[in-house]
Formats: structure tokens, C-alpha cells, sequence
């Protein structure tokens, strides 16, 4: 799984799994492009002993991403991976999502990821030797919980999901593989941010999946750096949950 000489741009990677997986990358060998919002990502980059950039990006301007991956071109000389961690959240009643924060959702999980996707895959398929995309989806896509209102995300990640399904197809003839991953509850601001909504998350993240903890953001890398590596040459169109065995099923509370 060794990524010597391979650039991986990674989105979303300033903290949470994002910046988890820009680290794996990196112990793995791997160059990495890190883009995000953020100022600056919650850990110095240059640290890593690879080559590591930061490109402050906003995915869902296209002008932004475009100018970001010529520039990333540029600096790096190529693209062989891409990982789309940016994503948002909202977890409140149906009944009072508005138009506009479900907006924001579609733009920043769907057509963030989408573009950022398709950018990647112009490169890729320019260099013609190939590449993998890795597109972070959730477990919100296959099943809800309860406590958890997860309708818009849901529907984003869903998305996300089928996308990666009918990339996966299209994109094989240039040998680019596109696969999916979704967490379960996994330590993150993100779930911070929903159990500090509503407390009794907490221990619905803890007591919710057969394993009986939180997922922590080390137990999601190991499958993106295995989807990354030339040791899933032959794996495309698959998603992988990553839920200590919540798809399966939950404990009762
Ligand atoms: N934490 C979980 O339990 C969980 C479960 C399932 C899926 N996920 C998914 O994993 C991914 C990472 O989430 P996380 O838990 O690490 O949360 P996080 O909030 O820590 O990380 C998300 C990152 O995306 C960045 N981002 C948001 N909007 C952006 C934009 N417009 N342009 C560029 N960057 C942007 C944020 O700045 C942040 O750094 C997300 O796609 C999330 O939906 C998380």
C-alpha cells in the first residue's frame, strides 16, 4: 500500500477525518494537496515528511476549484488520488429544514464533490496511467437513526453513493477507480456539533453500534489508504461502511 510518488489531493482536510487521512497518506509515502475552508489546517503540514500543500478552497465555487487544481498541477506535477472529505451537516426536524440551508448542503456535499471528482479525473485521464477516487458518503445513506434527523444530509450522501456507482463505470476505461466509504459515528467537530444540539447523542454514538464505542478518525483510514493503493487494482463501484457493525444492526438503548 506504499504511495511513494503518488499526489493525493484530499478535501475537507483540515480536520476531522479529512485531516486523519491526509496524515495516512503521508505515513504511507504519499504527497498530498490539502484543501478546506479553514484558515489554516489543525496541524502543520510541513511535519509530515512528504511533500504536503495547503490550498485554501472553497468547494463549491468552480472558478476557486478550477484555479486550486492548476495550481495543484503545477506544484505537483500530477494527480493520482482524490479523497472528497468536505462535507456539512444539519440535523434538525423535516419539517423545519429551509430552502436555503438545503441549498448549502446540495452545493457543498453533492456538487463539491462531484466537480471536485471531475477535476480530479480530467488529470488523471490526461496522464492516461490511471488514478482512484475516494468519495466519503455516511451511513446516514444506507439507514437512519433514531434521535438523528438526518433528511437533506441523507439525501446528500445518497447522492454521493450512487454517483461513485456511475462513475465507477464510466471512468474505468481510463482505469480510474471510483469507490465510497460511509462512517458511522465517528469523533469528529461534526458529531460534537450534533450532540451538543442534543445531549443525548452522546451516548447513542457509544452504545449504538455492536462494537460499543464511538468510531475514532483512525478506524476510517486504513480502508481509504487500502482504495487508494495499487492493492485495489481491482476494486471499483464498491462502498465500504465503517460502522463498528451499525449497518448491521443497532444495540436497543
Ligand atoms: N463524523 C462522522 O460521524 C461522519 C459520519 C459519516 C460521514 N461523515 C463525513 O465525513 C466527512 C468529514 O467529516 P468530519 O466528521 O471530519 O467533519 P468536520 O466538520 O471535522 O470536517 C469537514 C471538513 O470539511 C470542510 N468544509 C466544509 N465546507 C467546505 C467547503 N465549502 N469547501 C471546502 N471545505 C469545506 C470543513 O472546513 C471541515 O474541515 C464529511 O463529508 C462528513 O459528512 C462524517
Amino acid at each position: 500500500m506504499n504511495m511513494t510518488g503518488k499526489t493525493t489531493v484530499i478535501t475537507g482536510g483540515a480536520r476531522g477525518i479529512g485531516l486523519s487521512l491526509v496524515e495516512a497518506v503521508a505515513d504511507a509515502g504519499g504527497d498530498v494537496a490539502v484543501l478546506d475552508v479553514l484558515e489554516e489546517p489543525k496541524k502543520d503540514l510541513s511535519k509530515l515528511g512528504v511533500t504536503a500543500r495547503y490550498y485554501r478552497t472553497d468547494v463549491t465555487k468552480m472558478d476557486v476549484l478550477e484555479d486550486t487544481f492548476e495550481k495543484i498541477e503545477r506544484d505537483f506535477g500530477r494527480i493520482d488520488n482524490c479523497v472528497t472529505a468536505a462535507g456539512i451537516v444539519a440535523d434538525k426536524s423535516f419539517f423545519d429544514h429551509e430552502w436555503d440551508e438545503c441549498e448549502r448542503l446540495l452545493k457543498v456535499n453533492v456538487l463539491g464533490t462531484f466537480f471536485c471528482a471531475q477535476l480530479a479525473a480530467k488529470a488523471m485521464r490526461e496522464q492516461g496511467d490511471g488514478g482512484s477516487i475516494v468519495l466519503i458518503a455516511s451511513i446516514a445513506s444506507h439507514m437512519a437513526i433514531p434521535l438523528q434527523r438526518l433528511s437533506m444530509y441523507g439525501a446528500t450522501k445518497g447522492a454521493v453513493r450512487v454517483m461513485m456507482r456511475q462513475l465507477s463505470v464510466e471512468l474505468a476505461p481510463w482505469n480510474i477507480r471510483v469507490n465510497s466509504v460511509s462512517p458511522g459515528f465517528i469523533r469528529t467537530d461534526m458529531t460534537e456539533l450534533c450532540a451538543t444540539q442534543q445531549p443525548e447523542l452522546y451516548s447513542v454514538f457509544n452504545s449504538a453500534p455492536p462494537i460499543g464505542r464511538i468510531g475514532e478518525t483512525s478506524d476510517i483510514t486504513g480502508v481509504v489508504n487500502y482504495l487508494l493503493s495499487d492493492a485495489a487494482a481491482y476494486t471499483t463501484g464498491a462502498d465500504i461502511p465503517i460502522t463498528g457493525g451499525l449497518i448491521g444492526g443497532r444495540i436497543a438503548s
